[in-house]
């Protein structure tokens, strides 16, 4: 009884998808405010109105590396669709699949014209619609970790940008960062894929990450967003493998660098390529981190920086959209 009335005062999290992603918020969720009711992976729903055991959650995911059918604290198993009339905080923390864009988000919109909120850190529901959803559901929606930490940025100036925004340049790849700084320091491109495999970088096969379909992906999210443009299926997309690792090492050795730079026009052109950069130019930033520059007129330029890249710090920029949405 006295579990149940503390139980009753926490604030129902869904997750799907615990992934790397999801098992970082599951790890460091605030449990005297929320109490996850549902999780799921690819296999199947688990449910407890009351709270689902986190730490079994982890052990099966993150040490058997099992399905949550094993999960035995509750038997309570259905449907995620089922709950779509409770308001509820739901993360979309699955494996982001193109294919399922339509489907995810025609998914998501029905739970949120129910009034329920979603924090998406996978991207296939806002490659699909997020001018629609930003415009529709602006209030509860977070797109911060799906946009590496800067989402929160653009949810908040959304009108300015779609007012004002001409242009914007991004480098939001961490992966081919990471494969140019190694490069960089002498490694060939096999070998710093071969590191990269070692600290699990990876979130596509290789040759779409060589092709930064991530960039791609993040780059036609912000677009439409701000513009309101669809994506252009044929986007030149520059291939790592053919940048010269003799010219990485020359621009480095002559104080500059390598970026994927992504742009955006406000009249729908978008472009991706491996540019030479100055290292105080603000698009910057180490494999760690993404920058984006927006292009405001008169001379005009906000620069913003997002931390969400790898399973932790995707975790906090999700807690930011949390801690946002959970008191609308
Ligand atoms: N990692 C990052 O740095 C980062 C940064 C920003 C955004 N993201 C995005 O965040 C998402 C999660 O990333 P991650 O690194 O955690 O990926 P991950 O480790 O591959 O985890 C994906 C999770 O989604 C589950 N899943 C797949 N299909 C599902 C379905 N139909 N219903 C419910 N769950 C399903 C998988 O289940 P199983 O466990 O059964 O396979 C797995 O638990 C991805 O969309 C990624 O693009 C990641």
């Amino acid at each position: 009884m006295v579990f149940n009335s503390i139980s009753d005062k926490l604030i129902p999290i869904q997750i799907k998808g615990v992934g790397k992603v999801g098992c970082a918020v599951l790890k460091n969720l605030n449990k005297n405010e929320f109490k996850v009711t549902e999780a799921s992976d690819s296999k199947s729903t688990i449910s407890d109105p009351t709270g689902l055991n986190i730490s079994e959650i982890l052990n099966i995911k993150e040490h058997e590396k099992k399905n949550l059918n094993v999960y035995i604290s509750s038997n309570n198993f259905y449907d995620f669709l089922d709950t779509a009339n409770r308001p509820n905080i739901i993360i979309d923390s699955q494996e982001t699949k193109l294919l399922n864009s339509h489907n995810n988000y025609n998914f998501y919109e029905k739970i949120l014209r129910e009034n329920n909120k979603v924090i998406f850190s996978a991207r296939d529901t806002l490659f699909y619609g997020i001018d629609i959803l930003l415009t529709e559901y602006s209030k509860n929606i977070g797109i911060n970790a799906a946009l590496n930490g800067i989402g929160r940025y653009l949810q908040s100036n959304l009108e300015l940008l779609r007012n004002k925004c001409l242009s914007f340049s991004a480098n939001c790849h961490p992966v081919s960062t990471f494969l140019i700084e190694l490069i960089e320091k002498g490694e060939s491109l096999e070998n710093a894929i071969n590191f990269g495999k070692e600290k699990r970088i990876f979130e596509y096969s290789i040759e779409d990450e060589l092709i930064a379909k991530n960039a791609f992906i993040s780059i036609n999210i912000a677009a439409n967003a701000i513009f309101g443009y669809k994506y252009d299926s044929s986007i030149f997309l520059q291939n790592l493998k053919e940048i010269d690792p003799d010219l990485i090492r020359y621009r480095k050795a002559k104080g500059k660098t390598t970026r994927l730079i992504c742009s955006a026009q406000a009249e729908g052109a978008i472009h991706l390529s491996y540019l030479e950069i100055e290292e105080h130019s603000p698009l910057y930033c180490s494999s760690d981190c993404v920058s984006y520059s927006f292009n405001l007129g008169r001379e005009k330029t906000h620069v913003v920086r997002g931390n969400g890249v790898g399973p932790l710090q995707t975790a906090l920029a999700i807690f930011e959209d949390l801690n946002y949405l959970k008191n609308i």
